[in-house]
């Protein structure tokens, strides 16, 4: 395919760098690739909102369904950038591809929720429905685990998944500031609207990303209920200042694993040992460790959100729907697709961080050494800060390794004694 006709629905920051790019790089992804893109027709909610590009150089249609045939002709590619996990998103890429039209998203939500009868369909009328933008915005992820180490053995794939927090916990900890302060900072700045920010804060977001991680990297259904989901709303900037003391980094760590012929899919903070690269990646950075049988240790980071990057996996979607015939977007076939049990992982051990507020007063350290012998729980570390402003004094200790059940319990029980100010903070770490 020398000539591709495409259509974009949703000219939001994605969208608009998308035209922008290819009026710009015209030349030069013709000479790499021998390509011709040609938008044919573009849709969004607001025609005259300021753009990087001239709209009336453009087919405008207000409904985007009216994107499935310009004036009677079907576009090669509908690329759908408007991002509701359903509604008018679903309807068009289910339309598109139910009438045989190649679909780029970048809609993590819409195929974490509805990606099996999507790429069902994808696959029945033979056309692909790619989403290298879905995950970690411009970092080709997906390419990666889908052509260059698909026949390896996936071990685990870790990272940071989401942009927005992991700027919010960086930001909290180079500018001393709270998490409150930092979260109105990061939608001044636009990497979160109010209607986002409950998804990026809460987990979401990144949780939709590995659902679509694991599928590619152990065959699995989409399966969003497979996700253990914690976001960083309770993180503060104590944890932050004293995880630093301890040689830590809290981050936002997604991670998905095949353990005991079960998936395990897990977005949490946790603390991460500062002599990983993991725990310098600051800022809206995104990074992504994939652990295989013949790759110890893949890293690749770099931008997650913001137009221009994510765009650039939409071109590289488009590029690839120009050369391949083969129509698995998952890389598997629909058909080998399995629905794995979901691994409990309260059986996983770990080392934690505990940050306990009590009465500054005598017998307090002895008692909640003592119910953690009695649970046989082992302290690695412990320490006590004075505060002459406060009654109340943070201890904090770390763990060697233990189930997360077995530590709850205990938990539950210190945070009942009448001492305990208020509930424990308590978060994995990874060195
Ligand atoms: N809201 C996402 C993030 C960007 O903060 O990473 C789009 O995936």
């Amino acid at each position: 395919m020398n000539n591709i006709n495409i259509c974009i629905a949703g000219l939001g920051n994605v969208g608009s760098a998308l035209v922008h790019l290819i009026e710009k790089n015209s030349e030069l992804v013709n000479n790499k690739s021998g390509l011709n893109i040609n938008v044919i027709g573009l849709s969004a909610k607001n025609k005259t909102k300021k753009r990087n590009f001239n709209i009336e150089k453009y087919f405008w249609v207000d409904d985007p369904m009216q994107l499935l045939s310009i004036r009677g002709k079907r576009p090669d590619v509908m690329i759908e950038l408007i991002g509701y996990e359903k509604d008018i998103s679903y309807e068009l890429v289910k339309s598109a591809l139910n009438q045989k039209i190649n679909v780029v998203t970048g809609n993590k939500a819409m195929l974490a929720m509805h990606g099996n009868e999507l790429f069902n369909i994808a696959e029945k009328n033979k056309v692909l429905l790619l989403f290298e933008a879905a995950v970690a915005g411009g970092i080709p992820i997906i390419k990666t685990i889908k052509n260059n180490i698909f026949l390896n053995k996936i071990n685990k794939i870790s990272g940071i998944l989401n942009g927005t927090t992991n700027y919010i916990l960086t930001t909290m900890e180079s500018e001393d500031k709270s998490f409150e302060d930092v979260l109105i900072d990061a939608k001044q700045k636009g990497f979160t609207s109010d209607h986002e920010s409950k998804l990026d804060i809460g987990g979401y977001d990144a949780a939709h990303k590995l659902t679509l991680l694991t599928s590619l990297a152990y065959g699995s259904q989409v399966d969003f209920e497979v996700n253990e989901i914690e976001g960083i709303e309770k993180i503060t900037i104590e944890d932050i200042k004293f995880a630093k003391q301890l040689g830590y980094r809290i981050k936002l760590i997604s991670e998905c694993s095949f353990i005991e012929g079960k998936l395990y899919a897990s977005t949490k903070p946790k603390l991460i040992s500062k002599e990983n690269p993991i725990a310098n990646t600051g800022g809206a950075l995104n990074a992504i460790i994939v652990e295989t049988d013949q790759l110890k240790n893949l890293y690749l980071e770099g931008e997650g959100a913001g137009g221009f990057p994510t765009a650039s996996s939409v071109l590289s979607d488009i590029f690839e729907i120009s050369y391949s015939s083969n129509y698995k977007s998952l890389g598997f076939a629909q058909s080998k697709l399995v629905k794995y049990e979901k691994y409990n992982s309260s059986d996983l051990e770990t080392k934690y961080y505990l940050r306990i507020r009590v009465k500054d007063k005598p017998g307090v350290l002895s008692m909640i050494t003592s119910y953690f012998n009695d649970a046989n729980i082992s302290v690695e570390k412990i320490l006590q800060f004075p505060d002459n402003n406060s009654e109340y004094i943070p201890i904090l200790i770390t763990t060697h390794k233990i189930k997360s059940s077995e530590l709850l319990s205990s938990i539950k029980k210190i945070e009942n004694l009448d001492f305990v100010f208020e509930n424990i903070s308590a978060i994995p770490i990874d060195c």
